[in-house]
Parts: structure tokens; sequence; C-alpha cells
């Protein structure tokens, strides 16, 4: 018997929507989080007729407990620097496929690094930060390695919000999520290895739309997953340009702000103060302000004399409504029996470049022709 979906934060902003889009495709999902209340209202409000169950990340059995070995566990409980670990650790012991929606880049290294080798051994596959952070830059990533083939020596990414602007702005989860892990150091992938490195520590400029857009690095899937398609690839920058203006003034923020907590004991101080001020759980943007929203990612694959050899650019739909489809899709996917592989596992290791773009262009993930691209 193929195993259940069970949807981890269902009762948050993002873990509604993934609900709406795993409903939408016809399953049944478990939902699960620590409100037996607002569980029961996310249920009716799906139309009725789902499983809910209460599990919270301060009692790890009571996450373990909702899964058997073949099912798949989407987690949409963030700050995942702070509350991801729990559920990570309780779908390997289960032998449970897991799919998450951080972004954040300090948990992201720990699933490739600390719990993928584990998942490995237990044989399920884990698919962190399957959302919009950070599969587009994966896919176009990708698209422009399989025309650059082994020429490819640096790759850029870049993420930007077009159309409607930001789409209404962040959910309170996003704002936790960027304050639990901006005092942890990020990463990049540097001369062939993974290397710590400030968010923050590279600004570039892109050509989105017809103007020139600062854009400022920061650490994501793309690091460990696209050296393993092109093994000469010696650089992988990732870059988001929804600062705006603002991009040259973050940009000195995050290196005071990276001086200021190599201060013993500064760090915890942030982080406890923090947590207690900017919490999740108050909602996101609204339906109508994603529905005006845009996003463009664009991927340039560089040679060994720093020339240009390929070009990718994705059109899709506004971040939260693209995270909600990625995951519900790629849970059904991976319920179904369609990952390659096992452990920490990026996007197209995960499905394959095709089965991947063929599924994103379902979600309204594509890629744009030459002539449809306006820089
Ligand atoms: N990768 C991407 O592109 C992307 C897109 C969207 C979101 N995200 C990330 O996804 C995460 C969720 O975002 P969001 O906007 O949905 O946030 P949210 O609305 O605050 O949802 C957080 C969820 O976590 C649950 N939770 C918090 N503490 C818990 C605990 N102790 N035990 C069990 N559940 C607990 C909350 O339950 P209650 O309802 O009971 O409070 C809620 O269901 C964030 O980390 C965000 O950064 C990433």
């Amino acid at each position: 018997m193929a195993g259940r979906i069970v949807l981890f934060g269902a009762t948050g902003y993002t873990g509604e929507l993934t609900a709406e889009a795993l409903v939408r495709r016809g399953e049944k999902p478990l939902l699960a989080g620590r409100s037996p209340q607002k569980l029961a209202a996310v249920a009716q409000r799906l139309g009725g007729g789902l499983e809910t169950a209460t599990a919270d990340v301060a009692d790890p059995p009571s996450i373990r407990n909702l899964l058997e070995r073949g099912d798949v566990l989407v987690t949409t409980v963030g700050p995942f620097t702070r509350w991801g670990e729990a559920a990570a650790r309780a779908a390997i012991d289960a032998g449970a496929h897991y799919l998450d929606s951080t972004g954040e880049a300090p948990f992201l290294r720990r699933v490739f690094q600390e719990f993928g080798p584990e998942a490995e051994k237990a044989g399920i596959g884990m698919l962190s930060a399957f959302g919009n952070d950070w599969v587009p830059g994966n896919l176009a990533g990708a698209l422009a390695l399989k025309e650059a083939g082994a020429r490819a020596r640096r790759i850029d990414i870049g993420y930007f919000a077009t159309g409607g602007g930001a789409g209404g702005g962040m959910s309170a989860g996003t704002r936790a999520s960027a304050v639990a892990s901006i005092s942890e150091p990020s990463f990049a992938w540097c001369g062939g290895r993974i290397v710590a490195e400030r968010m923050g520590r590279k600004v570039r400029k892109f050509g989105i739309e017809g103007r020139e857009l600062d854009a400022l690095s920061v650490g994501g899937s793309e690091h460990f997953a696209l050296p393993r398609l092109e093994t000469n690839l010696l650089e992988v920058n990732v870059y988001l340009g929804w600062f705006g203006k603002a991009t040259r003034s973050l940009q000195l923020a995050t290196a005071g702000m990276s001086a200021v907590f190599a201060v013993p004991g500064v760090k915890q101080l942030f982080e406890a103060g923090a947590s207690r001020v900017v919490k999740g759980s108050g909602g996101g943007p609204p339906a109508e302000a994603r529905a005006g929203a845009r996003s463009m990612f664009v991927a340039y694959a560089y040679d060994v004399a720093d020339q240009l050899v390929s070009e990718v650019r994705l059109d899709g739909p506004d971040g939260y409504s693209l995270t909600g489809e990625l995951l519900a899709w790629g849970a059904e996917q991976a319920r179904d029996g369609k990952l390659r592989g096992s452990g920490a596992l990026g996007p197209v290791d995960a499905f394959g470049l095709d089965r991947l773009q063929k599924g994103c262009a379902s979600l309204g993930l594509r890629a744009l022709s030459a002539a449809d691209r306006i820089r």
C-alpha cells in the first residue's frame, strides 16, 4: 500500500497553502500541528473529511508517532534553525521521505552535511528547501549547465519579484526565519568546495525587464546540488534581488552584524531577544496580492575565461503560491516512488531534469525563450 502524505505545520500560512494544493491534486493529507482547534478549522476550510493529528516540536516522539515507513513527511514548521531538527530526525527514524519549506542556510547545511548521510543509510530521500527557495534556481542552473556542459566553471543565479512587486510582502513565518538564521554563518561553493561565507558578502547586478537590479548573495541548495551535476564547476553564487535600493545598505548591515556576532555571548543574547519579539503564525500575503505577483529566476554560466556561455530565465507565480504547489507536487512524486536516490537530494538529483522541468511547468514555472527575455 502506498504511504500517506503527512503535513506538519498545516495550521501555518505556508502549511495551509500546501494543504490546499494537495487537496486540489486529489490527495488526502494527514494534517498535523500543535493545536487541535486550529487543525479542525483548517480541515473544515478544506471541505472536511481530512484526518488531523497533534504533534509538537517540543515533544519529538509526538512527531515520530505520526509516521510509518513509506510515508512522506512535509514540514513547514519554522524557523527551521530553531525547530527543524525534530521533524528531520523523526522522518529518518521512521523511514519516511522528507520535504521541507526552509530557505534558511544554516539548516540547509545541516541537512546536506549532517542529516543527509543518516537519511541515505535509512534509504529515504530528504528534499530540503523544496519551495520558491530554492527549487527555481536549481532548475534554471541545471538548464544553464546542460547547455554549457563541461565548459562551465562558475554559475550565478538570481531570484527576483516581478509583476506586482513583492506580492504583499513576507509572511510572519518568513520574517521569523530570517531573524532566526541571520546570526549563523551562511556558505558558498567556491574553489570546488563548500566554504563558510556571510550572507551578503557579494552584490551583483542582473538585467531584469529593462532595469539593472542589485542582488545580494545568500546560501541556497544550489551550492550543494549543482556541483553534483557538473563536476568542473568551481563556483556557485546565489543572489536575492528582492531588496531594491536597500541592497547595498543591507550588505553593510550584514558585514556589521557578522562582526558583532563574533563577540562571545552576543549571538545567544540576540537569539533569545529576537525569538521573543519576532514571532511566526501571523499569516502572510492575501490571495489577491499573490495573484498579481510574478517571479523571475536567472542563471548565467561562465567558462574558465569568465565568458558567458549560457543563460536561462524562468518566469513563475508568486513565491508563496509556488512553494505550496511545489511541496504538494514533490510529496506526491516521492510517495509514488519517483525519487531517484536517497540522502539529501537537490531537486534535479531527486527527480531528474526532465521530470522536474515538466513538473515545474505544470505549476506555472517555465523557461522563457530567448525572444521572450527582456533584460
Ligand atoms: N522556501 C520558501 O520559499 C518558503 C516559502 C514560504 C515559507 N517558508 C518558510 O516556511 C516556514 C513557515 O512559514 P509560514 O509563513 O507558514 O509560517 P507560520 O505561518 O508562522 O507557520 C509556522 C507553523 O509552524 C507551527 N509551529 C510553530 N511552533 C511549533 C511547535 N512548537 N510545534 C509544532 N508546530 C509549531 C505553527 O503552528 P501554530 O499555527 O500552532 O502556531 C505553524 O503551523 C518558515 O520557516 C518560512 O521561512 C519558506
